[in-house]
């Protein structure tokens, strides 16, 4: 009996024929089976059932202790256990936030480019999203405030390291301003900052989330980067006041903090450290893999722009000669390769002469072999 259609999400239902760089998911030989068994079976270990409870509104305080020192040393400032609010993961953060801040008929600024998804919760909670121009320095801050001149958003949604699906990091100076400006015009920041970890090059500059003395900012951070997106285990870290807020809401009231049970047995890689060695491993591999894919594209598209990603996922390439992504993908379709158009990313619906690369899910000889479908696939 053919059982895949019980198991295959939309988001994983890649055809083995083809080569699919819009797959925004980790490679499964990079899941650590291994590391979260282990931890596991460490928490089975200690015949302590409190995790099988309902868990702390704010969610588990063990992770939260260990999260918090975990993101003090990787962000070079504070963070306390009581600056964290424990999700399942950045998706569920931002639909809470948007439960809790927003009426249905508001108006939030988003990136133009911006994460997809992000875009579809946002259309869930029926509101109004307007573009903001970003360029290879992040998101243009005088776009912004000739946008505030007209409107007041509720918040401003920033991927500000990395970007889904640009690649492009906001710069230090653009962040401080960013800050000043939510401040002076009193909107929220929420920040999506899910792949700040995840850098090849140098250190990304400081995290937003460090900019809560000096700004409104709510920062979305998750598991599903840096260890396995199954796990479904994220945070918002905020002002002490506003994670409170968020534990006061009425799903953790109902249901109890989120997803206590995989909190407890993540806590323990954050204990042993494996969670910094899973972390490294995964930079090395994706670092050699963006090294791989700039190459193949230099030879095989030459007249693509892009810019090389210093960490994330992707690759965001202009196709050649303005062709539109989505008239290509056709064309991909008997290549067996497939990509992400651009438009996708649009809030106003432009950016079609865009595609979206991801080098997450697939070794770099496929990834190789992927641009060179693509190629035969623009020369058609
Ligand atoms: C910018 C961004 N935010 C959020 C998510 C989803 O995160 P989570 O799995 O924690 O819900 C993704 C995944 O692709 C992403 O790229």
């Amino acid at each position: 009996m053919d059982t895949s259609h019980l198991v295959l999400t939309t988001q994983m239902h890649i055809d083995p024929q083809v080569i699919d760089l819009g797959a925004g998911q980790p490679q499964f030989s990079l899941l650590p089976l291994h590391r979260l068994q282990r931890a596991a079976e460490m928490r089975f270990r200690q015949g302590d059932p409190s995790f099988l409870q309902y868990g702390a509104e704010q969610g588990d305080g063990y992770l939260r202790l260990e999260l918090a020192k975990f993101l003090t040393r990787g962000y070079d400032f504070p963070v306390t256990p009581e600056n964290l609010f424990i999700t399942n993961g950045a998706s569920q953060g931002l639909d809470l936030i948007c439960t809790l801040f927003t009426q249905p008929g508001d108006t939030i600024f988003v990136e133009e480019p911006s994460y997809f998804l992000a875009l579809r919760i946002f259309a869930d909670h029926h509101l109004r999203s307007v573009p903001i121009p970003i360029d290879e320095g992040g998101l243009s801050v005088e776009g912004l405030e000739k946008e505030l001149a007209r409107t007041r958003p509720v918040f401003l949604y920033t991927i500000p390291t990395f970007q889904n699906p640009s690649g492009y990091t906001l710069s230090a100076e653009r962040r401080a301003r960013l800050a000043a400006l939510s401040q002076e015009y009193h909107f929220l920041i929420v920040a999506d900052e899910v792949y700040h970890f995840l850098n090849y090059t140098a250190q990304p500059p400081m995290a937003l989330a460090g900019f809560m003395a000096q700004g409104n900012v709510l920062s979305l951070g998750s598991f599903s980067k840096i260890l396995a997106p199954g796990l479904r285990l994220g945070w918002i870290q905020a002002e002490e006041a506003r994670a409170k807020a968020f534990a006061g809401c009425g799903l953790v009231d109902s249901g109890g903090g989120l997803n206590p049970f995989t909190a407890a047995i993540v806590r323990g890689l954050l204990e042993t450290n494996e969670l910094r060695a899973n972390i490294d491993e995964l930079r090395a591999v994706y670092g050699s893999r963006v090294t791989a894919m700039d190459r193949a594209l230099r030879e095989s598209l030459p007249g693509a722009f892009y810019r090389v990603p210093q960490g994330g996922y992707f690759f965001w390439v202009r196709l050649p000669g303005g062709r539109d992504a989505r008239a290509l993908l056709e064309q991909a379709e008997r290549y067996k390769v497939s990509f992400r158009p651009g438009v996708r990313f649009s809030s106003c619906g432009g950016l079609h002469d865009y595609a979206r690369l991801c080098f997450a899910y697939y070794a770099a000889d496929q990834l190789i072999e992927g641009v060179e479908r693509l190629k035969h696939a623009l020369e058609e």
